[in-house]
């Protein structure tokens, strides 16, 4: 490689330029991180929240930072409102290069016979029905394209069981094979689909759960001590995982759990 050629290639770690990466549950904490780190990095956003005030507030931000938006209510159980995002997407952008299929909720903590079937079937509505149907929309979209890449959020809760929270992990572990099933299946059509496993995040979705605590301090303490960081992660350090996961660089990573979890696991 001559001093130009070295120069002048591309040492970027990612790259959106001109991409277009849909995101669910986009007004709040990751996802909400993640449009605007995909906006960055150059990407088109088309997101979607089922809060309509917190969904504007949203888009107006990132539209005051120069990137180009499609917004639009849309609660992930609902089938023709996810539709209709996917279909808004297209009009709007022409394509879709990459899905984070993010909108996730984390019900009252409680022993499994203590859960109610409505928590239950809540969860599994929001957290596993609502990430097949944006798959079932995004898919067609992608294969007619002949390319995409789908990052769904499960958690490391859809990797290991999570105490007082059956009904999550359970939600969270067909997240995970969602994705390992639809990988294979489209493969063949150039559509990778992958998911990133966070442990926990400082996001409104754990601040629900340290309100509930006597002493918030002591709350993180105690939750994250398992974590070989000690620490719960900042919103932007789980997105760095959506972003390599669906960048078009890393063009042979697909089926895989990206577990992000300052080190939960590794012992
Ligand atoms: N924060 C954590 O500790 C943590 C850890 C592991 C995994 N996760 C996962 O990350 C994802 C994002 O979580 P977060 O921490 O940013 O939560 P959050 O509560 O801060 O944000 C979730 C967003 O999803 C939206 N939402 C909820 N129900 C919806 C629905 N039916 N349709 C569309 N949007 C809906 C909410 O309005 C909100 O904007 C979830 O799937 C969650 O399970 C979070």
């Amino acid at each position: 490689m001559g001093i130009i050629q070295f120069l002048a290639r591309d040492i970027r770690m990612v790259d959106y330029q001109n991409q277009v990466v849909m995101i669910t549950g986009a007004s709040g904490g990751l996802g909400a991180e993640a449009a605007q780190q995909f906006g960055e990095q150059g990407a088109k956003l088309a997101i979607s929240d089922i809060n309509a005030e917190k969904l504007a507030i949203t888009a107006s931000a990132l539209e005051a930072k120069g990137y180009e938006v499609f917004s639009i209510v849309c609660d992930v159980t609902n089938e023709v409102q996810v539709k209709a995002f996917v279909d808004g997407c297209i009009e709007k952008f022409g394509r879709i290069d990459a899905a984070i299929n993010n909108a996730g909720i984390d019900p009252a903590h409680a022993l499994l016979a203590d859960t109610t079937l409505e928590d239950f079937q809540r969860t599994m509505d929001i957290n596993v029905k609502g990430v097949f149907l944006c798959m079932k929309y995004q898919i067609p979209k992608m294969v007619a394209q002949k390319s995409g890449a789908i990052c769904n959020i499960a958690s490391v809760a859809g990797v290991v069981g999570a105490p007082s929270m059956s009904a999550y992990a359970a939600s969270k572990h067909a997240v995970i094979g969602l994705t390992k099933s639809a990988s294979y299946e489209y493969g063949r059509h150039k559509v990778r689909v992958n998911c990133v496993c966070p442990f926990i995040t400082m996001t409104d979705m754990f601040e629900q759960t340290l309100a509930l605590a006597p002493n918030r301090e002591e709350a993180i303490v105690n939750l994250t001590r398992a974590a070989g960081l000690k620490r719960p992660a900042q919103p932007e350090e789980i997105v760095q995982a959506m972003l390599f996961a669906c960048d078009k660089k890393n063009s042979y990573m697909t089926g895989h759990e990206l577990i992000v979890d300052g080190g939960l696991t590794a012992i």
